[in-house]
């Protein structure tokens, strides 16, 4: 068992990790998308969080603001999270193009491979319980394949790239708010989300 300061300097260090992922991420500008942005949205939350929440792209208020998920989507998401128990600032937010793409478009099979590297980095340096999926580009980004998120929400796949990670695919808070009527089922996808952590 770790004693508490042991535990702070794991997530320290975590956090000096991510902080040096971005720094290269700014420097190489590997990650498309770039320069028809405002810049890059890095991911934010704890990182010692045991779950990991990964949309889309940033979109018009997070590449103003520089961080994921503070739109409408986003603030959907904060109450859906407060609903279930779980603090927006206890967990991990990221997206898999760290840029927003014109006009919100959906990212395309390159510019989501130029970006993956630093997702999966990411992931490997907070090595979290779960990674949730919110819609089906983040499930092609962390899967590799296309699975229909009506089908296969509320499911759990092994990360590829460590199978002791339990992959969760769901809907992205952008679609509940166009399609209200899956507010129920979101909601009970998130319970099964912090099922999953307490008994891990
Ligand atoms: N949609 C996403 O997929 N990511 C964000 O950060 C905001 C909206």
């Amino acid at each position: 068992m770790l004693l508490l300061g042991e535990l702070e300097e794991k997530k320290e260090n975590k956090r000096s990790l991510l902080k040096k992922l971005y720094e290269s991420l700014e420097k190489e500008r590997k990650c498309v998308l770039y320069e028809s942005s405002s810049g890059y949205v890095f991911g934010e939350g704890d990182p010692d969080s045991p779950v990991v929440f990964v949309g889309e792209a940033p979109g018009e208020e997070e590449d103003k603001l520089k961080r994921p998920f503070v739109g409408r989507a986003g603030q959907y998401l904060n109450s859906k999270l407060e609903e279930v128990g779980l603090k927006r600032e206890k967990v991990y937010i990221t997206n898999v193009v760290k840029s927003r793409p014109p006009g919100n478009r959906v990212p395309t099979k390159e510019e989501m491979a130029s970006c993956l590297p630093y997702l999966r980095r990411e992931i490997e340096i907070i090595k979290p319980k779960i990674i949730v999926c919110l819609g089906s580009t983040a499930v092609k980004g962390i899967l590799g394949k296309d699975y229909s998120i009506t089908k296969y929400r509320g499911k759990t796949f092994p990360y590829p790239y460590d199978s002791s990670i339990k992959v969760f695919l769901t809907y992205h808070p952008a679609y509940i708010l166009r399609n209200p009527s899956s507010d129920k089922e979101f909601l009970e996808d998130l319970k099964s989300i912090v099922r999953i952590i307490s008994q891990a």
